[in-house]
């Protein structure tokens, strides 16, 4: 890796081997097993003292393109690859954890992160506290003799609140403790967690990544031993990535910096008009002047990305018919595509959570989540309007 060229040239350039003669675009090696030169060769690889490719579900070239292009994207010196953003969790967890261990997991996170570690994680004897992510104080305080890992996603899906990276960066070091920051949202091309001090970055790639809805898959980067200890999960549990996955993933990062500006242009310009709505009860969105955390905000994002989400004047019935009056927004439950897309969490991504969970992370019945994508903006404000619209005559009819 070569840390003095810029982001946009890695984005393009890192991770270009020249395994089909001549190629230009970077290969897809559709191979799940590797030849030998010999029985010692083979050997040799397997215990991993030979580097190279012994079987698709630890190591894959084109794989390998990938994690190299992210890893340097984000500043990290090596990356793992898994099958979704939930292998990369469980991935992560497998590796650092142990029965007895303690996780302060902040909350509002992505609903089945929650249910990963408050339901399946408990079962092997992890605990989980959930701890408000702007409240530096309740971090500390949350802090125990077992506690082994901090988790956050900042900003969280869908309101929008952000976590002080570099308060928690010292607050693990304090205690011995694993920061792992989920970095989907903004993508290291707004936000770059590990140079404020996270040991682990977590992408769900199917989203900006991929940014056209394609292919699911996820990412880890780190220092080479601890994305080594995630690698060696892998290899055993095997929630590996597909190598099609990857390649995609691999061309989507090319373009990343500049769809990440044109996503972030139009969110603002949507915000822009959802703040001046009387039919809305709150907006949240990280570009918003208003947010209550604007200055961290400033400190750690140099850019917002495409996620909007309000709250929409009445209750789950007014957000339900907005939803599905819309014409040109998707209904579906994704973030990052090029076409924007409109969820109802409550009931979809966070539907799983108790009631009183959804109600203290923020998830209110009348909450909608924009995934603003690359259309006109005319054209998404037009359909936005005439939603609201008919979901506020809903309203008024009773
Ligand atoms: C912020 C965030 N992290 C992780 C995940 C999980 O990723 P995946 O759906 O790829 O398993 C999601 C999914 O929506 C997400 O929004």
């Amino acid at each position: 890796m070569r840390p003095e060229l810029g982001q946009a040239t890695h984005a393009v350039r890192t991770g270009q081997h020249q395994f089909v003669d001549d190629q230009h675009s970077e290969a897809l090696a559709l191979t799940s097993s590797y030849t030998f030169d010999d029985a010692f060769d083979a050997a040799e690889k397997f215990a991993q003292r030979r580097p190279g490719n012994v079987y698709v579900r630890f190591t894959n070239p084109t794989v390998r393109a990938f994690e190299e292009r992210i890893a340097s994207m984000e500043g990290a010196r090596d990356a793992v690859a898994t099958g979704s953003g939930m292998g990369a969790y469980i991935a992560v967890s497998l590796a650092l954890l142990e029965q007895g261990d303690h996780v302060l997991l902040a909350e509002g996170v992505f609903g089945t992160t929650t249910t990963l570690y408050r339901g399946y994680m408990r079962k092997f004897g992890v605990s989980t506290t959930v701890v408000d992510v702007r409240d530096n104080e309740a971090w500390s305080a949350a802090v125990r003799p077992t506690t082994k890992m901090i988790l956050v996603e900042s900003p969280t899906n869908p309101l929008m609140r952000v976590a002080d990276i570099g308060f928690l960066s010292r607050l693990a070091r304090e205690h011995d403790l694993f920061l792992v920051v989920d970095n989907t949202l903004c993508t290291p091309v707004f936000q770059l967690p590990h140079t404020m001090g996270a040991d682990l970055v977590i992408h769900s790639a199917g989203k900006y990544i991929d940014g056209q809805g394609r292919c699911g898959g996820g990412v880890v980067t780190g220092d080479e031993d601890l994305i080594a200890e995630v690698r060696g999960v892998l290899r055993t549990v095997g929630p590996s990535l597909s190598p099609f996955n990857a390649w995609i993933f691999l061309k989507g990062l090319e373009t990343l910096p500049i769809r990440m500006r044109a996503h972030d242009e139009r969110a603002a310009e949507i915000y822009a008009w959802l703040s001046q709505r009387d039919d809305l009860d709150a907006v949240h969105f990280t570009g918003s002047p208003d947010h209550p955390q604007v200055e961290l905000v400033a400190r750690q994002q140099t850019g917002h990305g495409g996620l909007v989400s309000f709250e929409i004047a009445g209750g789950r019935r007014e957000a339900w018919t907005f939803v599905d009056n819309l014409r040109l927004v998707s209904n579906t439950t994704n973030i990052g595509d090029t076409k924007s897309m409109i969820t109802h969490p409550g009931t979809t991504t966070h539907g799983r959570l108790p009631d009183e969970a959804k109600l203290a992370a923020g998830i209110k019945p009348n909450l909608v989540r924009l995934s603003v994508g690359l259309e006109d903006p005319a054209d998404l404000l037009a359909d936005l309007h005439q939603a609201l619209a008919k979901s506020q005559i809903r309203k008024l009819a009773g």
